[in-house]
């Protein structure tokens, strides 16, 4: 190691190249050639966007002598170089070999000494004259004025309505570098990131990426990290690295929705309509907001029978049902508040592991002491076990206190 020999090994080579830089005296040696050279080893075939000079990168290098000896390298110190390109904090020959570099690029550079150290040279490492082959590799870049961009929307035909700050949104996503590598995954804990956004719960990138999505639609968030984790990083996200989300967003509400009712059918004689402590019967399909079906009564072979306005309902079906004539069909859409997220059956405080039976002692006893009701006209046990059944999501015959929460911000069809 040229640097250890010394004693003395600085961390990086910026700082040896601040020292220098002003140093440099455009001589070229003899036979030497005092052109910069630039070789590109590998280029990727996608490429959005190269290097500018004024821009920040993050790259890996390997730095030779002519004869193939080697002086420094950003590998052996297990980190890669960061720096801004064609503000003089680089030799000269570096400043102009990184512009126009793609992400996943390796370029080899012969740098001249008129480029590099000139005929001073620096310490005893690199000596005067020294042409220098450095070996590069661009892993990230960015621009401090960057602001986050959003790409490849698939937005769905049906879009109702748009995220806005407030709104507590339900998400997958994948989170990876810029040069392709996988720091993070929602699929890999089976379960959605649930935030509200807006409100700077999330890195300022994705408070600003997940405004103005449709339920169900998909995009990509590019987040400059100035608004992600900044210069520090965090856990495997290297400091100054850009950040790129793919997500998919599952469904969101705000707090302050109330139900919306969309009618698809009013009979012509419609003289009667629907009020509190009418008897009623009626069908239903009950689906989540992304259309997975939960439940049906076309299934189960009859209909659902109670009185309005009775509680026997969530609040929210309570008033869907309202002003409805004989023969209607609608569509009514329940936010979570107004459906089992905070009246019903109060599951959020579940914090352990509960099998089929501890399950049903839970529910009871939150019927039990009010905090919750169960449908009529249907067998409790079974109720109960259905529940258990929906809670359940990967099946193993445990409810976990995270399927717990999550489904509990999902219709529960039981009750419905
Ligand atoms: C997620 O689900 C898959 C398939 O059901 C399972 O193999 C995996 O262990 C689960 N991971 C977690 C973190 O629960
Ligand atoms: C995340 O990656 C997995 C595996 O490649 C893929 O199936 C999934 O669709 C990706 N999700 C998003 C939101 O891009
Ligand atoms: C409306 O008309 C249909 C068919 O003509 C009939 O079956 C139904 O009873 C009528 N409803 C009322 C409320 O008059
Ligand atoms: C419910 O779904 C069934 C089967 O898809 C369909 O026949 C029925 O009309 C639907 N009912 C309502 C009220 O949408």
């Amino acid at each position: 190691m040229a640097f250890g020999a010394r004693g003395w090994r600085p961390r990086s080579l910026l700082l040896l190249l601040l020292w220098v830089t002003g140093q440099a005296a455009p001589v070229a040696g003899l036979g030497v050639s005092s052109e910069l050279q630039i070789e590109r080893r590998f280029v990727p075939d996608e490429c959005p966007r190269t290097v500018r000079s004024g821009d920040f990168v993050r790259y890996h290098y390997v730095g030779t002598f002519l004869d193939g000896q080697k002086f420094d390298s950003s590998y052996d110190r297990d980190s890669t170089f960061n720096v801004f390109v064609g503000k003089g904090q680089l030799i000269a020959g570096m400043d102009q070999a990184l512009v126009g570099m793609c992400v996943n690029e390796r370029r080899f550079v012969t740098i001249p000494p008129n480029l590099a150290y000139g005929s001073e040279g620096v310490w005893k490492d690199i000596p005067g004259q020294a042409s220098l082959v450095f070996d590069v590799a661009l892993l990230d870049l960015h621009n401090p004025k960057d602001s986050i961009s959003v790409e490849n929307k698939v937005v769905p035909e049906n879009c109702d309505r748009r995220s806005q700050s407030g709104d507590f949104l339900r998400y997958h996503y994948n989170g990876t570098l810029l040069d392709g590598t996988l720091f993070d995954s929602s699929y890999s804990r089976n379960h959605t990131f649930d935030t509200y956004i807006g409100q700077g719960y999330v890195i300022p990138g994705m408070d600003e990426g997940l405004l103005g999505v449709c339920i169900g639609e998909r995009r990509r968030i590019v987040v400059p990290p100035h608004l992600g984790y900044g210069e520090e990083g965090r856990g495997n996200i290297p400091g100054s690295a850009v950040l790129v989300f793919d997500i998919h967003v599952i469904d969101f509400h705000n707090p302050s929705d109330s139900i919306s009712i969309t009618s698809h059918y009013k009979p012509p004689n419609c003289s009667v309509l629907s009020k509190k402590g009418d008897y009623l019967k009626y069908h239903y399909n009950a689906s989540l907001l992304d259309g997975t079906l939960l439940d049906s009564t076309w299934k189960l072979g009859k209909t659902y029978n109670i009185v309005l306005g009775s509680g026997q309902v969530v609040l929210g079906m309570d008033m869907g049902l309202r002003e409805m004539c004989v023969g209607e069909k609608r569509r009514v859409i329940i936010p979570p508040h107004l459906g089992y997220g905070e009246a019903g059956v109060a599951l959020p405080f579940v914090t352990c592991v509960l099998s089929p039976f501890q399950f049903s002692e839970y529910i009871h006893a939150q019927v039990a002491t009010g905090k919750g009701k169960l449908a009529p006209g249907f067998n409790a046990e079974m109720i109960v076990k259905n529940m258990f059944t929906n809670q359940d999501r990967n099946g193993d015959g445990k409810v976990i206190a995270e399927e717990f929460k999550l489904k509990d911000q999902e219709a529960k069809h039981d009750e419905l």
